[in-house]
């Protein structure tokens, strides 16, 4: 193994006995790999952000009720069935804002009544193609979302991005990375400014390093830089991931992405959401109608630090995500097309292809 990106994201240990992840709290001091086998390890996994980003965290969850379904004794499928369902709702209250960990975890519980006739030890392997078939389509989703967003940029483009929308976030290429990696791959040449991402640091912990380590031109800057380098004429374009898209646009994505938004409509700069369809939840209207996950206060005062960089007792709002009005969305590009406004029909076809 030679660097980040030769490690999997999440994927299953030989022997299907556990789902193996790598520690993203631990980076990029330390590449260590985590053994998840049971469910609170599992949801701990999530909710600790140990992995992260919204299409690694359904693969995460499409393996873990795979390994632990594994692990139910019974030839009765309602009894295998209702614990299936117990392990899936426990699951998906890791983190309530990313929809693809609902969506995963929906196609898994397919498996399991379109096999509800079959033997439990068959329905137990069906599980597991799903699951690597999960994995699969996200690797050739990204690259394709690569393609499409390739087509918007031209070679020496400066791009701004926010959190980790990478390889670390997905199985391979990332959504709002994968343009840059495809760009790369054909000598493009981008600059690309990572901003740092308060209060956990994906950028500056994750983005940062995977663009870093393959020799991609990446420029890592607080959050409060953007303004700065946008009006300096360094941004051509902005690319950020999604956690949810509503069906009217409104785009739900790592806290201060919808400053950026602001920001890239005042300098005239276009704005790009990637998406995979998985992340468009056309049952949700809009923004106002997403679950904003907040987090704990020492995420802000202390997490990081070595001593405590607030007082002690100060109150704290700290909520993972925030959502971009549709209004400040150039586009959506995901591994159907690109859908520009109104999202309220272009994402509707998007979905039905
Ligand atoms: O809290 P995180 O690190 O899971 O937040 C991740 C993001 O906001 C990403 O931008 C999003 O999940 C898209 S990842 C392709």
């Amino acid at each position: 193994m030679s660097g980040i990106l030769d490690y999997e994201t999440v994927e299953l240990d030989d022997d299907d006995n556990c789902v193996v992840i790598i520690d993203q709290t631990k980076l990029p001091s330390k590449i260590e790999q985590r053994r998840l086998y049971d469910a609170k390890e599992m949801w701990d996994a999530i909710y600790l952000l140990q992995v992260r980003g919204a299409p690694a965290i359904g693969v995460a969850a499409a393996m873990g009720i795979y390994i632990l379904s594994k692990g139910i004794k019974t030839d009765s499928y309602q009894e295998f069935y209702d614990t299936f369902v117990s392990y899936k709702d426990y699951l998906n209250s890791s983190r309530p804002t990313a929809v693809n960990l609902l969506w995963a975890l929906n196609r898994m519980d397919k498996i399991c009544s379109d096999n509800q006739d079959k033997p439990i030890a068959s329905i137990k392997e069906a599980l597991r193609r799903e699951a690597q078939a999960i994995k699969a389509e996200d690797i050739q989703v990204c690259r394709t979302i690569g393609r499409y967003g390739l087509t918007l940029l031209k070679p020496g483009d400066g791009i701004l991005t926010h959190c980790n929308a990478g390889q670390l976030a997905a199985c391979k290429y990332g959504t709002a990375t994968a343009p840059i990696y495809l760009g790369q791959e054909k000598g493009y040449r981008f600059r690309v400014f990572a901003d740092e991402t308060r209060p956990l640091l994906q950028g500056a912990r994750l983005t940062a390093y995977e663009l870093w380590s393959v020799g991609i031109d990446v420029t890592l800057i607080c959050d409060n830089m953007a303004a700065t380098v946008m009006k300096k004429g360094w941004i051509q374009a902005v690319l950020v991931g999604c956690d949810r898209v509503a069906a009217n646009g409104d785009t739900a994505n790592k806290i201060g992405t919808s400053v950026i938004a602001a920001v890239a409509r005042h300098y005239r700069i276009p704005f790009y959401v990637c998406a995979p369809a998985a992340t468009i939840d056309l049952d949700t209207p809009d923004g106002a109608a997403i679950h904003i996950e907040e987090r704990p206060a020492e995420e802000v005062t202390e997490m990081w630090y070595e001593t405590r960089m607030a007082p002690e007792g100060v109150k704290v709002f700290n909520p993972a995500f925030d959502v971009t009005d549709h209004e400040l969305i150039t586009a959506i590009i995901t591994e159907h097309g690109i859908a520009r406004p109104p999202f309220s029909e272009s994402l509707l076809t998007i979905k039905s292809r």
